[in-house]
């Protein structure tokens, strides 16, 4: 099959002829019709794993992907053939991902019927932003009414938290350089700042006094962090995907510090499902490419300047 994969770590992602891999009992055989991207994906081949994980290669990149089950292993009860189905394919350890015409993923692990609005395009770039921000968006505990800043709003993660948030009652400001401030404001924000503007802290603190209850953060490291969460009142939450935050150095500021860990699962994705349908989630689809430009469209997404979510199709 055609696949997108690493012959070490490091090296350039190149399209190469490999062997299908066989659906074992409880697992699911999906023929991927497209593939998201994320920044997990290039990080990966770059070595992120190489210390917790043996991983075989050549190495198939990708996670997130979309298509048709082509065959339910032994066992297997909850999807049948033929159904259109999205989630998290990657099998690491295996060798196994979704930049492939074929990957593997457990029927107890985070694969869920498509949404039934979606086409694959459109499917494959929501399974592990959109659950990111879904879980994420619970764990900051917004109560109605309070005031969130959302750092790295415009990524595929950060449009996402911006609806999510809004949904849960949130006065939300986003960050947003000037192209994307309308588009963050469609989303659901009802402030933009401009990380390209100068200061964040003093353009949240200009119309904010007393500060605000919450950062969602998808892009700062621990420094940046550090400064923003002297934007948070007492009892403010600093949650990040970027595990920029001490949570034992923040309790002893009264504030609760969280580092997230994004664990996609069958269940969050039925309920991105059910809020995709129901008009209540969008996902924005930046650029789509053929498989055989992946390498370029991960150097691209390394470069930074993702306005919404990047997928290649098989
Ligand atoms: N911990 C977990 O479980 C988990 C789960 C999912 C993702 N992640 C991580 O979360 C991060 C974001 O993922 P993503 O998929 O949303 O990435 P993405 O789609 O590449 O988006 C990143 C966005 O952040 C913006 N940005 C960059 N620097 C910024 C700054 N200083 N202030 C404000 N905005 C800034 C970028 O725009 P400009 O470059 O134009 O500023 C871009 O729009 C990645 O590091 C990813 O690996 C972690």
């Amino acid at each position: 099959m055609r696949a997108i994969a690493v012959s070490e770590y490091g090296a350039t992602p190149a399209p190469m002829n490999l062997p299908p891999p066989e659906p074992g009992p409880g697992e699911i055989l999906v023929r991927v019709i497209a593939a998201g991207l994320n920044p997990l994906d290039w990080k990966i081949a770059e070595g992120m794993l190489k210390d917790s994980v043996d991983v075989p290669f050549p190495l198939i990149l990708g996670r997130d992907g979309a298509g048709v089950v082509e065959e339910a292993g032994e066992g297997v009860t909850r999807l049948r053939a033929g159904e259109q189905v999205y989630g998290c394919f990657a099998a690491v350890e295996r060798g196994l991902g979704s930049y492939a015409e074929y990957a593997i993923v457990r029927e107890d692990g985070p694969v869920a019927k498509m949404p039934e609005g979606m086409i694959y395009t459109q499917a494959a770039a929501v399974p592990t932003a959109s659950a990111t921000a879904l879980a994420m968006v619970e764990q900051a505990r917004i109560d109605t009414g309070q005031t969130v800043l959302v750092v790295g709003a415009t990524g595929g993660v950060g449009q996402s938290v911006v609806q999510l948030a809004a949904r849960a009652g949130a006065k939300v400001i986003a960050t947003a350089r000037d192209d994307m401030a309308g588009t963050m404001r469609r989303l659901g924000a009802d402030e933009t700042v401009d990380h390209s503007a100068g200061d964040l802290n003093r353009q949240v603190l200009g119309v904010h006094t007393d500060g605000i209850d919450a950062v969602l953060d998808m892009v700062s490291d621990t420094r940046a962090a550090e400064h923003l969460a002297q934007l948070l009142r007492p009892g403010g939450t600093y949650i990040t995907t970027t595990w920029a935050v001490n949570p034992d150095a923040m309790e002893a500021k009264e504030l609760r510090g969280v580092n997230f860990k994004g664990e996609p699962s069958a269940e969050l994705l039925d309920r991105l499902s059910d809020l995709i349908d129901a008009g209540a989630l969008r996902v924005r689809v930046e650029r789509e490419v053929p498989l055989e430009q992946a390498a370029d469209a991960l150097a691209d997404n390394r470069l930074g300047g993702a306005r919404g979510k990047t997928v290649l199709r098989i």
